[in-house]
């Protein structure tokens, strides 16, 4: 039995007092609803962000747990802009994102460079999401499993058994990201039963059974339900929908009720 999980990934969104008002927002309530006991829920505001909301989280506990959106593999040293493990530990943070969408293809990081990062934030001791998914061209041309397959095969490199308690995968199909066009249910489950049956090959029957397998895309209230009802999608990742108090709320609602009726 999977807890699903739901993250709120902010991008480069909001200013410090935005970010603490939504921060105290999705607390009270996820604290007055008792949903972490449902759902793993995860928030990813910007880097210069992550103290000011720490703040909150303090304040209000809730369960929600504070993540980064991304991380340097290196432990120090002369990398301009960049941010450790170590130094997202030292902030609060428990969870960071890996190879996501827009690291991929706008940034243009390698499948090598993403493994880099997620085995750093498993060795340090965080919680990693490994994104991945196939663009609209891979889509069309019949190559979703095969490319999804690539990531994971190559993003996953290394990954020792025991970090698998702290691993997520999110499949985001890049099309969906950000557009207002999710996946359908069942094309989404196809893709996360393709992803399970890798993870299975990768780690065994045991394991692949264990991990969580997000679906991200254009999520919303009105369309998590069905999603989340997929016997191999595990909650969502959320852009967009993560900056609206009551529309994440929905989304993590729903996730929590697609938890009692699996
Ligand atoms: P979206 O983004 O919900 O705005 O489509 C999802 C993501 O990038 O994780």
């Amino acid at each position: 039995m999977r807890k699903p999980f739901v993250g709120g990934n902010w991008k480069m969104n909001l200013d410090a007092a935005a970010a603490r008002t939504l921060a105290d927002e999705l607390a009270r309530t996820v604290a007055a609803d008792g949903l972490d006991g449902f759902c793993d829920i995860a928030i990813f505001p910007p880097f210069v962000y992550i103290p000011a909301v720490l703040g909150v989280l303090r304040d209000r506990p809730s369960g929600i747990m504070l993540g980064a959106q991304d991380l340097w593999p290196g432990p120090a040293g002369a990398f301009t802009g960049e941010v450790s493990a170590a130094m997202l530990i030292d902030c609060g943070a428990t969870v960071v994102l890996t190879g996501h969408s827009e690291r991929r293809h706008v940034i243009g990081e390698s499948d090598e460079l993403i493994n880099r990062k997620a085995r750093a934030g498993l060795d340090a001791g965080l919680s990693v999401i490994l994104c991945i998914g196939e663009t609209l061209d891979q889509r069309t041309a019949g190559r979703t499993n095969q490319v999804n397959e690539r990531q994971l095969r190559a993003g996953l490199a290394g990954v020792k058994p025991d970090q698998l308690v702290r691993l997520t995968i999110a499949y985001e199909p890049v099309w969906a990201i950000g557009t207002g066009k999710n996946a359908t249910p069942a094309d989404a489950q196809d893709a996360h039963a393709h992803c399970r049956a890798v993870l299975t090959s990768l780690f065994g029957n045991a394991a692949a059974a264990s991990i969580r397998v997000q679906y991200g895309g254009s999520v919303k209230a009105s369309n998590a339900a069905e999603l989340f009802a997929q016997p191999d999608i595990d909650g969502g990742l959320i852009g967009g929908a993560s900056l609206k108090a009551d529309e994440f709320l929905g989304i993590v609602k729903a996730a929590a009720a697609s938890s009692q009726a699996k």
